[in-house]
């Protein structure tokens, strides 16, 4: 006998509360409403509305589309905005939106592989996938509490860096240089080099040139498979090319809560504090050393705090900081190197020479260095950095013969060590050695200049009496 089929119950699908609080949140923002005051180069002053620091609305000009523009500052209560898309044929009297309180993008493990903008919408031509969640781009900095120790080295495959300049996991450094120098190379190489499992780039103010490059010569297929790239060329507007790294940081934080190494490579944090100059100078705000105003100098703690190690994951983070005129004293980069827990210094001599990555080892500090290597190995690149120095003080009397040999045993070892360091510093920019290589490596180099420089030491027999 055929018993009648059980009919299948489905339980109501109940919506997402969360859904529900952002619908209601949304529609609720849509209704603050306000219209162009005036505009004054890239600051619009907008009347009938108020909005926090840092929100996003939408300038409707009647026959244009909508624009999106971010909140940057005050004209007493009136908000000033600066777009952050191009604009066009906007007037006094238009109509302006509130859309968020802060700028916010969909983030997930799918974006790996993707090029997006400080919006985080795809410019790969590509649709992005509906796992992805809402985040806010801006986002408070761990607590230092939060925050273990840095005590784990992490391998980039740059011999210079992983034998003489030990970066841990979670370590925030600087890539000082100046134009040219080869800042985008090194980074290239980091992201080819390196045992994080996810990384996260943000191409701030490129030129757009360099962004194919970029990708097609430093990352190539198999790096952008673990990296999302952030990308805000030169002619956008500030807020757009500012927003990039936020954009990049957010993401990383995403990879990081959810138990991940990050790596995030910020190209270059100098158009960052520029972006920011231009727009501290649009809301009134006065220039102070070298035309930036204070709020740059405000933020830059912002971006870099955000990056380093929690209890759930890490972000080490790598800045690049655009030297101007080789000025290794300009307020961008003196303030950088102050927040950072190390600095590599490319030097352009050493690109002249063909010596590439141009890192300059003696002028190149990682802070935590000690406590992520073995004592011998620590006591090693100290050792070597000794005879680089040694070598570099006496370069002038070297190079003009002046210096004779045998003169001091220090400059004499410093000199046979020349080249023997020379070839563990330099790669080829698509070499990678393994961190336990390029450290056995400095060890080794240590013991052979220490036992040069012992047997020069040694007394000399004395010459033998005539008969
Ligand atoms: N590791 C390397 N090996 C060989 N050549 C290199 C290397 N690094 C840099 N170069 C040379 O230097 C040039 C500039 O390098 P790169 O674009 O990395 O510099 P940059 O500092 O990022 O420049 P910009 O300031 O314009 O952003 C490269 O086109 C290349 O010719
Ligand atoms: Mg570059």
């Amino acid at each position: 006998m055929n018993l009648p089929a059980v009919p299948q119950l489905h339980p109501p699908r109940l919506p997402n509360p969360e859904t529900i609080r952002q619908s209601l949140g949304s529609l609720v923002l849509s209704q603050i409403r306000g219209r162009v005051a005036s505009v004054t180069g890239d600051a619009v002053t907008v009347q009938g509305m108020t909005a926090p620091l840092g929100a996003i609305c939408e300038l409707m000009p009647p026959d244009a589309k909508p624009t999106l523009a971010r909140v940057i500052g005050f004209d007493d209560t009136r908000p000033i905005l600066a777009p952050m898309e191009a604009i066009s044929a906007l007037a006094a009297g238009d109509r302006v939106r509130l859309v968020s309180r802060s700028l916010t993008l969909r983030v997930g493990d799918s974006l790996c592989g993707r090029v997006i903008d400080a919006f985080g919408r795809p410019i790969d031509g590509k649709p992005l996938s509906d796992d992805l969640v809402r985040v806010s781009a801006s986002r408070a900095a761990p607590d230092s509490l939060d925050r273990p120790p840095i005590d784990e080295p992490l391998q980039t495959g740059v011999r210079a860096i992983d034998a003489m300049l030990t970066c841990g996991v979670g370590q925030r450094l600087g890539i000082f240089a100046g134009s040219g120098v080869g800042k985008s190379t090194l980074l290239g190489m980091l992201t080819r080099g390196t045992t994080a499992d996810r990384i996260v780039i943000a191409m701030v103010g490129e030129r757009g040139r360099e962004v194919q490059e970029f990708m097609q010569r430093a990352l190539g297929a198999a790096g952008l498979k673990r990296s999302v790239v952030v990308v805000a060329t030169s002619d956008k507007p500030a807020a757009q090319r500012l927003s990039a790294a936020w954009t990049a940081t957010a993401i990383a934080e995403k990879f990081r809560d959810e138990g991940h190494r990050v790596l995030l490579l910020v190209d270059s944090v100098t158009r960052f504090a520029m972006a920011q100059r231009e727009l501290g100078l649009a809301a009134g705000e006065p220039p102070t050393t070298r035309g930036y105003p204070p709020s740059v100098f405000n933020m830059l703690p912002q971006l870099v705090e955000r990056a380093g190690r929690t209890t759930k994951g890490s972000i080490t983070a790598f800045y690049t900081v655009l030297v101007e005129g080789d000025d290794n004293n300009e307020p961008i980069s003196d303030t950088v190197r102050g927040l950072l827990d190390g600095h590599i210094v490319l030097n352009r001599k050493l690109a002249h020479r063909g010596h590439y990555p141009p890192i300059d080892i003696p002028e190149s500090i990682s802070r935590v260095a000690n406590h992520l290597v073995t004592p011998e190995t620590y006591q090693a690149t100290l050792g070597i950095r000794e005879h680089m120095v040694q070598y570099q003080t006496s370069e002038d009397l070297i190079s003009i013969g002046a210096y004779r040999s045998g003169s001091d045993p220090r400059v004499d070892t410093a000199i046979a060590m020349r080249d023997p360091i020379n070839d563990l510093l330099r790669q080829d920019a698509n070499e990678i050695t393994p961190i336990a290589d390029s450290q056995a490596r400095v060890q080794k180099l240590h013991q052979a200049a220490s036992a040069a420089l012992a047997q020069l030491n040694q007394p000399q027999a004395p010459a033998p009496k005539p008969a």
